[in-house]
């Protein structure tokens, strides 16, 4: 991996690696992919502020998250089917964060399973939920991540219903993989992925396998999302789920601040303002447009987090900058684990890291602690959303 310098390298290299309707599922978005864009694009606006002659010879980048210190400002974000960019996609993307000294936010859909993650680490990992119309199913799996030790629960609330993704539906992307004539040459051109995924434990939804009725034959992914998440779901749900998870609770996908003011009014511990990677409402405005409103809004009531388009670590700066406490990362982590599993996953961390302390150097600040405003030229103001989406 030595000519990767950045998160753009190992995009191509994931392009080049895993079959496209696995590399397209993960680098698209919904619709017109606006959102998508507008994450990319708002980011990019915010200009970071040169300064010199200040003492930066050393630069901490750790900071805490829910009470718990964490080497970097960023965790490495719910993916689902992260396990079919490389196998064991989650084993080895959890043991390169707690090799960094982050958490790792294991899916509800992901392919290995929570036991599978808990046996193959060291260090306790988060769990993302996703409810799904049968109750006794949501209960039982967050008492299987309590028994996995997880520390920390991420509800994600963006997701009742699916935005289309056309991409998918034109790679018919199935679970587990379909071997369809169209895609044979595709995956013979593969053979990396191809041994990876056949070496991996497990082929489909590895939570849902045995835990839910009808998880076994899952083919197109869309159909089965909708058939199966419940549209439904409200704000009296966050009270039961409080009720059967006694731990700290993060809500994920909160991209508006009356939202962000209930669910702090709900008791949630940090708030994940996302609008999942522009994978849902297309046309929504970009996160980083939504965040200094958040954290005007809810800021000391609650800890903010971030995510949304953040592939270098100059994206990190600007998201810190504007209040976030930490970040979400999705694709720029995932796209490590496609072109080199664990390694690639190691990589991504560490082009992030380091570019992440040169921004800080070259801004004049020593400590992400002391990130703010000061390091932008153009800070927008904290009360209103900006950007043009
Ligand atoms: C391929 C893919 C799958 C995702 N699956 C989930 C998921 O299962 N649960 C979830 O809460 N978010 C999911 N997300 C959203 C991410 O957790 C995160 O919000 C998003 O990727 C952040 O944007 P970024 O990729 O630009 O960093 C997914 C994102 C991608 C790209």
């Amino acid at each position: 991996m030595k000519d990767i310098t950045c998160i753009a390298d190992l995009r191509a290299l994931a392009r080049r690696r895993v079959p496209r309707a696995f590399f397209e599922y993960v680098d698209g978005g919904s619709y017109s992919e606006e959102t998508l864009a507008a994450n990319r694009a708002d980011l990019t606006q915010l200009k970071l502020r040169q300064r010199v002659l200040v003492d930066v010879s050393e630069r901490n980048l750790a900071t805490t998250v829910l009470g718990r210190k964490i080497s970097l400002p960023f965790i490495l974000a719910p993916i689902g089917l992260c396990g079919m960019q490389y196998g064991n996609g989650e084993i080895l993307s959890a043991q390169a964060a707690n090799e960094a000294g982050i958490p790792f936010i294991l899916s509800t859909m992901s392919v290995c399973s929570i036991e599978d993650v808990a046996e193959a680490t060291r260090k306790p990992f988060w769990f993302q939920l996703y409810v799904i119309r049968d109750r006794e199913f949501s209960r039982d799996i967050l008492a299987r991540a309590r028994a996995a030790n997880c520390d920390a629960l991420v509800l994600t609330v963006d997701l009742q219903v699916l935005g289309q993704r056309h991409r998918d539906i034109k790679n018919g992307m199935t679970v587990p993989p379909e071997i369809r004539l169209k895609n044979v040459i595709d995956v013979a051109t593969k053979p990396r992925w191809a041994w990876s995924i056949l070496n991996g434990k497990r082929k489909t939804f590895g939570n849902l396998v045995g835990h839910l009725k009808g998880a076994e034959s899952v083919t197109q992914l869309s159909k089965w999302v909708s058939a199966q998440f419940d549209p439904a779901l409200n704000w009296k749900d966050v009270e039961w789920i409080k009720s059967v998870w006694p731990g700290k609770i993060i809500i994920k996908g909160i991209l508006d601040v009356d939202d962000a003011r209930t669910a702090v009014k709900l008791g949630a511990d940090a708030i994940v303002v996302s609008n999942h990677g522009g994978r849902q409402l297309d046309g929504a405005p970009s996160s980083i447009s939504m965040l200094p409103a958040v954290v005007d809004a809810v800021g000391s009531d609650t800890e903010v987090l971030f995510d949304g388009g953040i592939r270098t670590g100059a994206d990190l700066l600007r998201a810190l900058a504007l209040g976030a406490r930490a970040c979400l990362i999705g694709r720029a982590y995932i796209y490590g684990l496609g072109a080199g599993g664990k390694r690639g996953v190691a990589k991504a961390i560490d082009i992030l890291k380091s570019e992440l302390s040169v921004s800080m150097a070259l801004t004049g600040v020593n400590a992400v602690e002391s990130v703010g405003p000061q390091v932008l030229v153009n800070p927008p103001p904290r009360t209103s959303a900006y950007g043009k989406a």
